[in-house]
């Protein structure tokens, strides 16, 4: 499939960004949309600002700039939609479900909607089945599923080209400070200007991960891939697992000087330990040949490739 025009709703964001790039080297344009005061991904033809609950905004984006797909990024992330739950409703469900309906009035699709391994309850501590029930523990991961089952709703009444990925851990470097799975980015940028960093989680906390740019090629892949190869609306991805405590002697290999403790928060520790080590993901790989780049040491060599330079 050939994508002349791309929306990345977030499109300033961690991901949005990177995932920019990836659209703009292949050719296809990229309007980002993002709120006020956030830097726009160096040759998008246009970065419209605004909040994604303004209806009217967004309607009048899509009739001007009249992009073929769109990828929906924007979101509040897990600590900041546990800090103030009705906005978290507001602009991660309502407003992303008046999203899907404008884009299925103005025939647009696909429609890449970015969820999370927190959609589901804890209970599968060591491994994930695809088929899991969604039964998520926390607002975020409801607001996600809201969006889920509206989508895949749309998609079964109106043929609506809905397509889901949901994230477990992201190690990205430029880790936002509003995500709880952040830790690992924050211990690195600590280590590089050589402040002391506590990990809130114990030594042998971890959970299934992706490495950032296997996320944003898993994003780039789904908005390409032949609808008729999708077996499913949503899938889930896995790479590896990896504890607080390799990531700690990972760091200390660069910077032997690093000062890294843990200090295990009462809400947070139990959070990371509880969610899956490992996700089935046999549908992605097998339905548009899903397969992650990034084991541990690939994305740790990445990563401190990134902050040295
Ligand atoms: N990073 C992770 O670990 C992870 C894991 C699973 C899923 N996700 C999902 O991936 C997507 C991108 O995450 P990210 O890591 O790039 O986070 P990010 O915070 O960098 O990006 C989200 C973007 O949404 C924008 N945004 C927030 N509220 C908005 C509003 N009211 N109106 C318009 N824009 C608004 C922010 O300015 C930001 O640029 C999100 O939907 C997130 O839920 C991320």
């Amino acid at each position: 499939m050939t994508l002349e025009r791309v929306l990345i709703t977030g499109g300033n964001g961690n991901l949005g960004r990177l995932l920019a790039a990836r659209f703009i080297a292949a050719g296809t344009q990229v309007i980002s949309f993002d709120l006020p005061d956030t830097a726009a991904p160096e040759g998008a033809l246009a970065c419209v600002t605004g909040d994604i609950r303004d209806t009217d905004l967004l309607r009048d984006l899509l009739d001007r700039h009249k992009p073929q797909a769109i990828v929906h990024l924007a979101s509040r992330l897990s600590g900041s939609s546990e800090a103030d739950p009705q906005a978290a409703w507001a602009i991660n469900a309502t407003a992303s479900i008046d999203l899907m309906h404008m884009a299925q009035a103005h025939g647009i699709g696909p429609f890449v909607f970015a969820s999370t391994i927190a959609s589901y309850d804890t209970g599968f501590a060591r491994h994930l089945p695809e088929d899991a029930a969604q039964w998520p523990a926390n607002v975020y991961g409801a607001t996600k599923v809201a969006v889920e089952r509206m989508g895949v709703w749309l998609k079964k009444s109106a043929g609506f080209d809905f397509r889901c990925l949901r994230f477990p851990m992201v190690l990205s470097p430029f880790a936002p400070p509003g995500a709880v799975t952040a830790y690992p980015g924050h211990a690195i940028n600590a280590a590089a200007k050589g402040e002391a960093f506590a990990f809130p989680v114990s030594a042998d906390t971890g959970m299934s991960t992706l490495y950032l740019e296997d996320v944003t090629r898993s994003l780039f892949e789904m908005t390409l891939a032949d609808a008729n190869r999708l077996t499913r609306p949503a899938y889930n991805l896995h790479s590896f697992h990896f504890t607080a405590q390799q990531w700690a002697d990972k760091i200390k290999q660069e910077w032997p000087d690093a000062q890294l403790s843990f200090a295990p928060d009462a809400k947070l520790d139990p959070l990371i330990r509880e969610w899956p080590d490992v996700v089935e993901d046999a549908s992605a790989r097998a339905d548009w040949g899903w397969s992650p780049s990034y084991d541990f040491e690939a994305s740790a060599a990445a990563m401190m490739g990134l902050m040295k330079g």
